[in-house]
């Protein structure tokens, strides 16, 4: 029996599934739900998937070029960007975009960002699991509509939040990790470089050097191969 069949016994032929998705954590967004960003931030700004919908200012989805060959991910909104609806304008916003153009990388081109929560955790902590997983399925798929080749995960959360990897960010920062055909660089996150302004070799700011190094020479070998 196919499932509109069975839906219409019990007199529900006409829900919209799509409608009842952000309401409640345990009914799964499965891949190929959203057809582009603007439907899935809809869907983010109803969203009560956790306790951080009740809240939020703005849910905070993502900026940068819909269609970049690099993603940026990093762990949730601060105050900044609760208030604007966008990622990363706050202070550590202004540093990262100031990683980017040391090597010639823009959110108008080369870049679209993003966070692993969607919503402002209280006093700025760190997502629960639970908040962690009721918000993935958001960033699985704005992954599978920008289809990036790269992707950064800035700090340890958004490491731990899209790949389950559990090792602390100094140690496996500037390695490159496959994770579903695509390449990720976990890096440190811009507030952690903006508490350890030094800049001497092997200091945190010079690691992100290397790193950004690193990151921009892949692109231009994918680049290449096209
Ligand atoms: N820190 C993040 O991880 N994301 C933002 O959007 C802002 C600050």
């Amino acid at each position: 029996m196919s499932s509109d069949i069975q839906l219409s016994l019990f007199g529900e032929s006409n829900i919209n599934q799509k409608d009842q998705i952000p309401t409640d954590a345990k009914i799964p967004i499965p891949a190929g739900t959203y057809t582009n960003m603007t439907e899935l931030a809809q869907h983010c700004n109803q969203c009560q998937r956790c306790e951080l919908g009740q809240t939020r200012t703005h849910a905070v989805v993502g900026r940068g070029n819909l269609n970049a060959p690099i993603m940026i991910v990093g762990e949730a909104p601060g105050q900044s960007e609760d208030e604007t609806g966008l990622p990363f304008v706050g202070r550590s916003g202004q540093l990262l975009e100031k990683i980017l153009a040391s090597v010639n990388l823009s959110t108008e081109q080369d870049v679209y960002i993003g966070n692993i929560n969607k919503c402002r955790p209280p006093n700025n902590r760190v997502p629960t699991p639970n908040e962690m997983a009721a918000c993935i399925p958001y960033l699985l798929e704005q992954i599978r509509l920008v289809d990036p080749q790269i992707i950064l995960l800035t700090g340890a959360t958004a490491v731990k939040g899209l790949t389950g990897e559990k090792q602390g960010i100094t140690k496996i920062r500037g390695q490159w990790i496959e994770w579903e055909g695509r390449l990720c660089m976990p890096i440190f996150h811009p507030s952690y470089l903006l508490r350890n302004p030094s800049k001497e070799k092997g200091s945190p700011k010079w690691l992100m050097w290397q790193d950004i190094q690193a990151v921009r020479a892949k692109y231009d070998e994918i680049a290449g191969d096209r």
